[in-house]
C-alpha cells in the first residue's frame, strides 16, 4: 500500500510517500524558520500564506523523489487538528483535491497521534508505552496500548515544553526557534551554575508546569547587569536546560513504572535534544526500562508520521468523506 501523507499544522510544509506502511520512499520538508524567525515565533497567516506557495511543489517533489505517480498511491492521509486553522486548511483542501481528482481514499489524521506512533518509522517496539510528547506546541504523556488506544496520563498546565525553550531563547535574544540554539550553547555551560526550580505538581504526578521556570530566568536575567548575563549565557542556557529535562523525565520515567510498562517512547521537537535522550537514557538504565527516540528529522513536525498514521486507519478501512474539517483544537 502506497500513502501520501501532507502536513501543514503549523509552519513545516512537509509530504511523505510511505510504502506499506514501513519504507519512507519520500520525506520532503520545506521550513518556514527563517520568515518567522524575525517575529520570534509563528505568525498565522504568514505561515499560511507560505504553505500555499510550497504546498503544490512539495507534494511534486515528494512523489517525484519516491519515483511514483498519483495513480499509483492507495490512499492520502493528511493532518486535520490540532494545529493553526488557516495553515490545516491548505493541506486538507490540496488533500481532498486530490483524493476527489483521482477518485481514492483520504483520511484526515491527529497530528498527535502522529507524532505518538512516529517511532514505528524506524524502531520495531512493542505495545504498550508510556510515550512523552514535547513539542512547541504540546506537553503530553500517554500510555500507547494500540493504535487508536490512548490512555492520557498528563499533559502541561501552562506552557509547552518547546514553548518554554522558545521563550527564554527570545529573552537571551538567541533567535527562533530556540530549542537547538540552546541545546547547542548548553554544551559548553556549566549545568550545575544556576538552581533554578524545577515545578512539581504533587497532586498530579504527571502533569508538567513551566511557566515558573521562564519566570525564573527572567528574574535571574533582570537581576543582572546585561554585560554580565551575557557573558554567562552558556550557563544559564545550561541550568534551565536541566531543569526542563528534569521536569520532563521525572513524570514519564514513574509513569512507567506505575504503570508497569517497561518502555519508554519519546517523541516531539523537544525530544530531538541532546541531554534529554543522555539523561533518560540513565534513569531508563537504573530502572531496567528501554528507551525509543526517532532520529531528529522525525521528532519535529514531518510528513512521514502522518503517512504511518494514515496508512493503519486507511488499512483498518477508515475512509473520511469531504465534509471533514480542519480542527485547531482536535484532542485525542
Ligand atoms: O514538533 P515540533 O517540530 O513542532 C510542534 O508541533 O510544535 O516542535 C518544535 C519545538 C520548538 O519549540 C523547538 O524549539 C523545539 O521543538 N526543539 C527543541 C530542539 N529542537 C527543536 N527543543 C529542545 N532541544 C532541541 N534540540
Ligand atoms: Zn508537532
Amino acid at each position: 500500500m502506497l500513502v501520501l501523507g501532507i502536513e501543514t499544522s503549523c509552519d513545516d510544509t512537509a509530504a511523505a510517500v510511505l510504502l506499506d506502511g514501513r519504507t519512507i520512499l519520500a520525506n520532503v520538508v520545506s521550513s518556514q524558520d527563517q520568515i518567522h524567525g524575525a517575529y520570534g515565533g509563528v505568525v498565522p497567516e504568514l505561515a499560511s500564506r507560505q504553505h500555499l506557495r510550497n504546498i503544490l511543489p512539495i507534494v511534486d517533489s515528494a512523489l517525484g523523489k519516491a519515483g511514483v505517480s498519483v495513480r499509483d498511491l492507495s490512499g492520502i492521509a493528511v493532518t486535520r487538528g490540532p494545529g493553526l486553522v488557516g495553515s490545516l486548511l491548505v493541506g486538507l483542501s490540496v488533500a481532498k483535491g486530490m483524493a476527489f481528482r483521482w477518485g481514492m481514499p483520504y483520511v484526515g489524521v491527529n497530528h498527535l497521534e502522529a507524532h505518538l506512533l512516529a517511532i514505528h518509522l524506524e524502531h520495531e517496539v512493542s505495545f504498550p508505552y508510556v510515550a512523552l510528547l514535547a513539542s512547541g506546541g504540546h506537553t503530553l504523556l500517554y500510555c500507547v496500548q494500540d493504535v487508536g488506544e490512548y490512555l492520557y496520563l498528563g499533559g502541561t498546565r501552562d506552557d509547552a515544553a518547546g514553548e518554554a525553550y522558545d521563550k527564554v531563547a527570545k529573552m537571551m535574544g538567541l533567535g527562533y526557534p530556540g530549542g537547538r540554539v540552546i541545546d547547542h550553547l548548553a554544551k559548553t555551560g556549566n549545568r550545575e551554575a544556576i538552581r533554578f526550580p524545577r515545578a512539581r505538581l504533587k497532586k498530579s504526578p504527571y502533569d508538567f508546569s513551566f511557566s515558573g521556570i521562564k519566570t525564573s530566568v527572567l528574574q535571574y536575567l533582570k537581576s543582572q547587569d546585561q554585560h554580565a548575563w551575557k557573558a554567562r549565557v552558556p550557563d544559564i542556557a545550561a541550568s534551565f536546560q536541566e531543569a526542563v529535562v528534569d521536569m520532563l523525565i521525572n513524570p514519564t520515567v514513574n509513569a512507567a513504572i506505575a504503570h508497569n510498562v517497561n518502555r519508554i517512547v519519546l517523541s516531539g521537537g523537544v525530544a530531538a535534544n541532546s541531554r534529554l535522550r543522555e539523561k533518560i537514557n540513565e534513569s531508563a538504565a537504573t530502572e531496567n526500562l528501554q528507551v525509543y527516540f526517532p532520529s531528529a528529522k522525525f521528532c519535529t513536525d514531518n510528513a512521514a508520521m502522518i503517512a504511518l498514521t494514515g496508512h493503519h486507519w486507511i488499512n483498518r478501512g477508515r475512509r473520511d468523506d469531504f465534509a471533514v474539517n480542519a480542527d485547531a483544537d482536535l484532542t485525542l
